[in-house]
């Protein structure tokens, strides 16, 4: 299901596992990657398009949140203020968040906007595995090297490269996110 404002986010209260990242970044090829799907999320050329949260149901025991990406260059800013008060509110209400996926492009140094969202989800304890995307496009001397550089620039965190074209990472992903699930019971909403 889709939700435009926190009015429309599931009840359902079974853990979350959300994937966070700048537009384009590839939130939703890596979803339907691990999901096996590939008409599951939508993808597209044209950044910025999912402007919604997108909350998909995995065998019924837990959830993939796939947020809209940020830092689209020609975003308007009205829908810039929108996107921060639907995540904002995303990330201040959500009881069942087990795990953030903080998706960064494996090929460039994490952004000005990357670094933000670090902070933000350090500020909110949300454990969180750090996936540098698209690693099919990196040779692998560079992957090596920028592993090292996108770790120094989040605070030593370690990185997983990912590709969604070859399936890279996605068994480690898969790990992480299964061990997030079956221990994470949700905090409850006012605890
Ligand atoms: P928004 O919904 O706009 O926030 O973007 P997104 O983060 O969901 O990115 P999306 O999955 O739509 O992918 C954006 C573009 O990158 C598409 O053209 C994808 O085909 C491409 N892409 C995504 N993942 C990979 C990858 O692992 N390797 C390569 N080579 N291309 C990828
Ligand atoms: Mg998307």
């Amino acid at each position: 299901m889709s939700a435009v404002s926190g009015s429309d986010f599931p009840r359902e209260g079974i853990p979350e596992i959300v994937f966070a990242g700048r537009s384009n970044v590839g939130k939703s090829s890596l979803i339907n990657r691990l999901a096996g799907n590939e008409k599951l999320a939508r993808i597209s050329s044209t950044p910025g398009k999912t402007q919604s949260i997108n909350f998909y149901r995995i065998n019924r025991s837990f959830m993939f949140v796939d947020l809209p990406g940020y830092g689209y260059a020609k975003a308007p800013k009205e829908e810039i203020r929108q996107w921060r008060q639907l995540v904002d509110r995303y990330f201040e209400e959500r009881p069942a968040v087990v795990l953030a996926l903080q998706l960064v492009d494996a090929r460039m140094p994490p952004t000005r906007l990357d670094l933000q969202l670090s902070g933000w989800i350090e500020r909110l304890e949300i454990p969180r595995m750090i996936v540098a995307t698209k690693s099919d496009k990196l040779s692998g001397n560079q992957k090596a090297i920028q592993m090292r550089l996108i770790s120094g620039s989040l605070s030593g965190q370690p990185v997983t490269m990912s590709s969604a074209k070859t399936g890279a990472g996605c068994r480690e992903i898969w790990e992480r996110v299964l061990k997030a699930a079956a221990a994470g019971q949700p905090r409850m909403r006012d605890e």
